[in-house]
């Protein structure tokens, strides 16, 4: 019922603002200080798009509150145990070809209703992970472009389990002398996608793991609106630097 709701209103906030607008879907699962950077350059002019919904990939992050503060429609991922499979999955799967089960782990929205199923019919331009953990599957990444911020300097210190402070831990660790910010497309490897831009920052003798989150998070919340801006006035071409 309270999932209802949230589409409902989803659909009205459609009709009534400007549908030329690119259409930008937000997954967070953290403090959500990236999905705040770019719902300000939205509401500031600064990117030519509306996010339209925050997926939250758990209750009670800090993300779903900096939502409120922008009116964006929130959704927040259950996780039921065991998974119950939405009403007429099994008839749909065979008909689509669409794998619910494997959405259903983890990935049911409010009510039961499969995430696949609103994604589709909200039909984004893009969807952008801000902090968001989990992986994308295939049926997602049908959908449209999606894209990631990771806070070092990929194809270094990425992949699974490469996130958070293990990141700026292992970046210290290899005595390297810079980091920085990479904004990449998604695929189904985690953080292999095809890199965007990226911007630098000097890792100094004294930096520690919080001292170089803190200098890189600084960089994300530039670079990810300036990506996405680019996206949306269509002038972004895969695999170009900024
Ligand atoms: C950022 O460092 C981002 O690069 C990574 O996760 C962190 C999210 O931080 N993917 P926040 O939730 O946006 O503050």
């Amino acid at each position: 019922m309270e999932f209802a709701i949230i589409i409902f209103s989803l659909f009205s906030y459609f009709n009534i603002n400007n549908v030329s607008m690119k259409k930008i879907i937000i997954f967070a699962s953290g403090g959500g200080s990236n999905f705040e950077a770019l719902a300000e350059a939205c509401k500031s002019g600064y990117i030519d798009g509306k996010i339209i919904l925050l997926v939250a990939g758990k209750a009670g992050i800090g993300a779903i509150e900096k939502a409120k503060k922008f009116d964006i429609p929130v959704l927040i991922e259950q996780h039921p145990s065991p998974c119950p499979l939405p009403q007429g999955a099994r008839e749909k799967e065979k008909k689509d070809g669409v794998q619910f089960s494997h959405f259903c782990k983890g990935r049911v929205a409010e009510g039961g209703r499969d995430l696949l199923e609103v994604l589709q019919n909200i039909n984004p331009d893009l969807i952008c992970l801000a902090g968001y953990l989990k992986k994308i599957p295939a049926e997602i990444l049908k959908i449209c472009p999606v894209m990631n911020i990771h806070p070092a300097l990929l194809p270094k210190f990425g992949g699974k389990g490469m996130y958070g402070h293990h990141v700026h831990e292992a970046v210290i660790k290899s005595g390297a002398i810079e980091s920085g910010a990479t904004v990449h497309f998604v695929n189904e490897d985690y953080d292999k996608g095809a890199i965007i831009a990226q911007d630098k920052v000097p890792v100094l003798p004294e930096d520690n793991p919080q001292t170089l989150a803190a200098c890189v998070l600084e960089r994300e919340h530039k670079l990810y609106p300036r990506c996405v801006k680019l996206f949306c006035e269509g002038k972004m071409k895969e695999k170009e630097l900024l």
